[in-house]
């Protein structure tokens, strides 16, 4: 899949765009060390505004649209048998994991807040997945160990993409599935920012690091018409790790 290069008008309209962007956009993660950065995002997800997250993704419409990419097999989970989801928030991917992933396939859910772990797990009310607490920079699992992962909205949490990418990279298989969700550039991915502490991405910057760490765009996902008229939905990509 190939990324057109950006014409003149276009990078121009960009630009402007991107001032205002920019000003909405909250500073925090580009001003502190991502150790200080991190902390502050786990209490934040360990906190009051945690809770709330699973009503968050309800109301924007996050959970159905999510669900829809998994029923209508826009992002195929027949035949994985080890699945990780990163960044597992309230479970509102893992959710989908366990109503469409074939009944043997093992799911397990990391997250950087531990009480966002517990929150998932009541809400998931089953046993089947397993839990693990872990930084997406610093994944505690072998190369090579899962045939399939997911990550949703979490990469904005980190000062540079490549340093979750390349983890997600490094524990999937060859030829291993990868749905990625993260937080666009633009005006209603400034205001996501401002409110979740983290930062946005442009489309470019995404596909050019996923190459780079060797995961291949097997395809680009939209949730719906409006979600790529109004690139309101954030960058979603289904990608393959390179064989
Ligand atoms: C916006 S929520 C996304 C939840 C879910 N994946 C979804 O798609 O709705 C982001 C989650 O990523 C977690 N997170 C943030 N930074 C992280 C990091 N560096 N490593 C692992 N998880 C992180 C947060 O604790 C939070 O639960």
């Amino acid at each position: 899949m190939s990324t057109e290069p950006l014409t003149k008008p276009a990078v121009e309209r960009k630009r402007k765009k991107n001032v205002i962007n920019r000003l909405v956009e909250n500073p925090l993660i580009g001003k502190v060390s991502y150790e200080t950065y991190r902390d502050k995002v786990r209490d934040v997800y360990d906190g009051p505004q945690g809770a709330l997250l699973a009503t968050a993704s309800l109301l924007s419409l996050h959970l159905a649209f999510g669900e829809r990419l998994f029923r209508k097999r826009r992002f195929e989970l027949t035949g994985v048998k080890k699945i990780l989801d990163v960044g597992s928030g309230a479970g509102q991917i893992a959710k989908h994991l366990l109503k469409y992933a074939d009944r043997d396939a093992q799911i397990t859910c990391c997250d950087l807040s531990v009480e966002m772990l517990r929150r998932s797990r009541v809400r998931l009310k089953s046993n089947r997945p397993k839990y693990s607490a872990a930084d997406v920079t610093r994944l505690p699992f072998a190369d090579n160990s899962f045939d399939c992962v997911t990550c949703g909205y979490v990469l904005e949490h980190l000062p540079d993409a490549r340093l979750g990418l390349s983890e997600l990279a490094r524990v999937l298989v060859p030829g291993g599935r990868l749905l990625l969700l993260t937080t666009e550039d633009s005006f209603g991915g400034a205001w996501t920012s401002r409110v979740w502490y983290c930062r946005t991405y442009s489309r470019h910057e995404i596909l050019d690091t996923c190459r780079q760490v060797g995961l291949d765009v097997h395809r680009e996902l939209w949730f719906s018409r409006m979600h790529k008229l109004l690139r309101a939905g954030g960058i979603c990509l289904d990608l393959r790790k390179r064989a």
